[in-house]
């Protein structure tokens, strides 16, 4: 009976790995891993060996035939290259690769046998693993994910922690996002500046504070001995790391630093009240190519990768347009378009990448004309058609839309995020299909692999609050990138079992918090009910009162818009859920006045309608101001007044205060802006109008955002 029962449990946990296997055959009986059992290795697979031996503290020897009853890694050639044969009897395990990289990628799946535990300290033996045996390898090879490091910056621990928990989905590349609009982040030795006054915003700074926090200084960089440290860790773990500098565009940063770099006109600076706020380089000036000689030889010492990612998206064209050098440099190549000077862009780096031995790789909008060579790597993230249109011209295309790969995107409409490409789960992430998105077969043979991403400019304004919103945005979405860059994808109702009852405790160990799905809240007869697919524990909290308590049973209730739930497991958590009037906001009819006149484009009237943009027509300045006057005095329990985007503090009022008027006469100040904006709770009578005040000078940016105020009506 036991040894049955112990056969039961080893089928499951073999059917449980993740992302699935090509062949995985159960079979009867256990290995036990012993104190005295050894890992032993082919010589080259040392460092193999020693990774193991992180989470299995066993004696690490080199292989010898004759000694039977251990671990053995070993290198069979005729396997593809991160192809392995992971073969479990009770005799021993052993991991034959097609490569370092092949055994790596058994070792995660042993890893995944053996209790999860294994993933949050040594494991203690004697422990059993389930015989099997599992050959298996990855159907693409380009398993990707970038992280945006630039918009918000991680310490070199945090980003060694994300790719060792990269590491155990198979994911083998990180794409590293270490320039932007907002910061620079790799230290340049022969231009130190770069990092060293780029890497920070706020508090004087020349980078202005985009996102809020301007009175301090906040960021860092990267020094160089931290980033080869970082490249050795990922290394160890099978994952190539792709630098990236965005060029020519999004390089606001590079060029308040060196703004030598940009084009040769005075530039009318007066709606961002003095600050230049242009981004892109001179595509005309030779001293910009010496510039970036410099820094693509050092960065390819730095990083082994074979390809340096050079940008290339979202140039803003009109800089090269208002340039008397660009203009002259257009007339000399005889071109007629200014898309044409960043392929002349892109052809001058390729060359500078060249001589340091590197490929270009690039995102989709730089692989649009003629002149980008075949070998190039191209990052179709605009939409399917971009890739298919980069794989139809013979690129090597790693496909990446937004719709399903930004993990920046909310998962839900109330939980934060962008939405600009799409809401959504990692049910759908999973559900790409190269062949049900209409890729050809000889677009699909240039399809080299898959990349999520986290573009990190809402990560600033969470952080504080909730330092692991980034694993909450990237996992489980993470896992279905593994399987569908792993496996090709699969059917969400055998990959979500699998995720559920096997995967959410390995990920939990890992010390990923990541994501729930939203507990399911029914009210039917006067009872709410809640129930989660994902069989986490359900906690709920009644209107007024933050804490939760453990929801057991049933709720009697006549207001159940009083209450919200949420499902928790370890810790990790779901957005709360409820019945939909439980989270009703309204936007009373307003008129909208200021100080600044509105934008011609983006009038104030827009603001009433959600979905639409108002903006003013400059920056804010100490003392300017914006009036919401309501149509009706509006009686609320709680109104949110915003400046900036909607997802983001993003041209914001930096700093500033709200003030109320109950009789639209006097007002009275009520608190000031966190992030550009204000909450007013309980006001003690109607509101007929609330003003927010700015009280710094500027915003990094030409125009301020306003929103129509959002008012929680009384219960
Ligand atoms: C991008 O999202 N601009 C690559
Ligand atoms: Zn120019």
């Amino acid at each position: 009976m036991l040894s049955l029962l112990l056969c039961d449990v080893a089928m499951s946990q073999v059917e449980g790995v993740l992302p699935t296997p090509r062949k995985a055959e159960k079979r009867s009986g256990a290995f036990s891993i012993l104190t005295t059992t050894q890992i032993t290795h082919y010589s080259q697979l040392r460092s193999s060996a020693l990774y193991l031996s992180e989470y299995l503290p066993l004696l690490v020897c080199n292989y010898n035939a004759d000694v039977k009853g251990n671990i053995v890694l070993r290198v069979d050639e005729k396997l593809a290259d991160e192809g392995y044969i992971l073969d479990i009897s009770a005799d021993g395990i052993t991991i034959d690769g097609g490569s370092a990289a092949g055994v790596h990628n058994g070792i995660e799946t042993l890893l995944q046998l053996l209790p999860p535990q294994v993933y949050s300290s040594p494991l203690a033996t004697p422990v059993e693993v389930p015989c099997c045996r599992i050959e298996d390898s990855p159907r693409y090879g380009y398993r990707g994910f970038m992280l945006d490091v630039a918009r918000t910056f991680m310490s070199a621990d945090e980003v060694k922690r994300f790719i060792a928990r990269l590491a155990h989905h198979k994911i083998n590349r990180l794409h590293l996002h270490l320039s932007d609009d907002e910061a620079w982040r790799m230290d340049i030795i022969s231009h130190p500046d770069l990092a060293r006054k780029g890497g920070y915003r706020g508090g004087g700074s020349v980078v202005a504070a985009r996102y809020g926090h301007s009175d301090q200084r906040y960021g860092g960089y990267y020094t160089q001995e931290e980033m080869r440290d970082i490249v050795a860790f990922a290394a160890r773990r099978n994952i190539e790391i792709i630098p990236e500098i965005d060029l020519p565009g999004h390089s606001h940063t590079l060029s308040r630093v060196m703004p030598e770099v940009l084009c040769r006109y005075e530039p009318d600076t007066r709606a961002s009240l003095g600050y230049d706020t242009r981004d892109a380089l001179c595509v005309a000036k030779e001293e910009n190519y010496r510039l970036l000689d410099d820094i693509f030889r050092e960065l390819a010492d730095i990083f082994p990768s074979p390809y340096i990612h050079i940008g290339g998206d979202e140039v803003i064209a009109s800089q090269w347009r208002r340039c008397p050098d660009c203009q002259a440099l257009m007339r000399q190549l005889g071109k007629s378009d200014e898309s044409e000077l960043q392929e002349y862009f892109t052809q001058r780096l390729t060359s500078i990448l060249a001589r340091y031995g590197k490929r270009t790789a690039v995102w989709n909008e730089a692989s649009k004309g003629g002149t980008l060579p075949k070998d190039a790597l191209v990052y179709g993230w605009e939409s399917v058609k971009a890739c298919q249109t980069a794989a139809a011209k013979g690129f090597q295309t790693i496909v990446m839309p937004g719709q399903w790969f930004y993990f920046d995107m909310k998962q839900t409409p109330r939980e934060a995020g962008h939405d600009w490409a799409a809401i959504f789960d990692v049910r759908k992430t999973l559900s790409f299909n190269l062949a049900e998105q209409g890729f050809t077969a000889e677009q699909m043979q240039n399809v080299v692999g898959f990349e999520a991403t986290f573009f990190s400019e809402i990560y600033l304004s969470q952080r504080e609050k909730d330092f692991d919103y980034i694993y909450y945005m990237t996992y489980p979405r993470m896992c279905a990138l593994s399987e569908v860059a792993w496996s090709g994808g699969g059917r969400w109702e055998s990959f979500y079992p699998r995720l559920r009852d096997y995967h959410y405790n390995r990920m939990a160990a890992m010390g990923i918090n990541f994501r729930l799905f939203p507990p399911e809240v029914k009210y039917d007869e006067g009872q709410l009910t809640a129930s989660s697919a994902d069989g986490a524990d359900i906690y709920y909290a009644v209107a007024g009162s933050d804490e939760f308590v453990r929801y057991t049973s049933p709720v009697a209730t006549s207001t159940p818009e009083r209450y919200r739930f949420k499902a928790c497991r370890g810790t990790a958590f779901s957005p709360e859920a409820g019945v939909e009037a439980a989270f009703k906001h309204i936007f009373p009819k307003v008129a909208i006045t200021s100080s600044i006149a509105e934008s011609e484009r983006y009038p104030y009237s827009g603001a009433e309608s959600y979905g639409r943009i108002s903006r003013t027509s400059r920056a804010a300045d100490v003392g300017d101001w914006v009036l919401y006057t309501f149509a009706e005095p509006v009686e609320c329990r709680r109104m949110e007044v915003a400046t900036g985007n909607k997802q983001l503090p993003r041209y914001i009022f930096n700093e500033g205060y709200i003030e109320v008027s109950y009789d639209g006469v006097q007002f009275e100040r009520v608190c000031n802006l966190t992030d550009g904006r204000g909450v007013v709770e309980s006001p003690r009578e109607a509101i007929r109008a609330v003003r927010v005040v700015c009280t710094e000078k500027g915003n990094g940016a030409r125009f301020v955002t306003v929103q129509a105020p959002i008012v929680w009506p009384e219960w």
